[in-house]
């Protein structure tokens, strides 16, 4: 008979919704919004409460965040780092809370890896080194200047670092490609347009190739060179990351030369994750996102099969 309240507890237990809070980058960007969606609904579908928040690329908002989902007592937190610094004294106030933490998409640069359980997302350093891969094949052994320039992701982001070292690691290899001009976008398509102006009236009929860290600044960018009267995808190439439907739209229209996959379609693995951890199963520390490339020339046929 002393049995039964604590069976009921159980079962209650048993029955009690896992609570995930979830701080978000913001809405920059295309990509964003698809990750945002396929994280709602991987949510619904498993039965997970989500508290979802959106900071608003501000990284003073995501740490605020963070600390109200602790003050909250969720059963666990997952976010996107904006940026990768300044995150130990929030998740050591997680940690102390007995909250474990998972990242998602971007990374933190924190040497402590015990503040977090596992991080989810793409290898962007690869990402960059598809995009080298790419130009190289591109300009094959060919003896003539490339001038590359380079439109960056938000400073401090692991997106940005990553794609800029992947990307040089390969373009070093023929010392005839040079990136003559480097700049923020933060991932956003007005940005992109504004950094690419810029370029243009600086050294406009110089540049041979554009690298945008993610679609919609490369989409911003092709505004802009046809606003300045060349010919986006023809007088200027341009590589981009992420693989959204409107990169595909500029591919298949001749304006985007090429896209590399960022698969935004992580809500499931997060919620797999999360329903893992509290079963008390362990969880490996990196979890990788496996992506693909797609080039104008397939751009018709492979769309079909896109779902972002
Ligand atoms: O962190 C992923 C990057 O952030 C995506 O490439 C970009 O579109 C987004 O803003």
């Amino acid at each position: 008979r002393d049995k039964e309240p604590d069976a009921a507890q159980d079962t209650e237990k048993i029955q009690k919704k896992i609570v995930l809070g979830f701080s978000q980058v913001g809405a920059e960007s295309n990509w964003r919004t698809a990750n945002s969606e396929s994280i709602k609904t991987a949510a619904r579908d498993e039965g997970i409460e989500l508290l979802f928040l959106s900071a608003q690329q501000k990284p003073e908002n995501q740490i605020k965040d963070v600390r109200s989902l602790i003050a909250q007592q969720v059963d666990v937190i997952a976010f996107s780092p904006i940026v990768e610094y300044g995150w130990g004294t929030v998740l050591k106030e997680a940690k102390l809370a007995g909250i474990p933490v998972i990242i998602m998409d971007r990374g933190i640069d924190e040497q402590d890896k015990s503040l977090y359980v596992t991080h989810i997302g793409s290898d962007f350093a690869e990402q960059g080194r598809k995009a080298g891969r790419w130009l190289l094949e591109k300009v094959g052994d060919s003896n003539e200047r490339v001038n590359v320039v380079e439109i960056q992701g938000t400073f401090g982001s692991t997106p940005t670092n990553g794609r800029r070292e992947g990307f040089i690691e390969i373009i070093k290899q023929n010392p005839n490609i040079f990136v003559t001009n480097s700049k923020a976008g933060d991932f956003m398509r007005s940005k992109g347009k504004e950094v690419m102006e810029e370029f243009l009236n600086d050294k406009g009929s110089e540049i041979d190739v554009v690298y945008a860290h993610n679609d919609d600044m490369a989409l911003g960018a092709i505004e802009a060179i046809e606003e300045y009267g060349l010919r986006p995808g023809k007088d200027i190439k341009i590589i981009s990351i992420d693989a959204v439907k409107a990169a595909f739209d500029a591919m298949k229209a001749g304006k985007l030369n090429c896209t590399v996959e960022c698969n935004p379609l992580q809500g499931p693995e997060l919620m797999k994750a999360v329903k893992d951890l509290m079963a008390g199963k362990q969880l490996p520390k990196r979890i990788v996102i496996n992506e693909g490339i797609f080039r104008e020339e397939t751009a018709e046929a492979d769309f079909i099969n896109r779902n972002y």
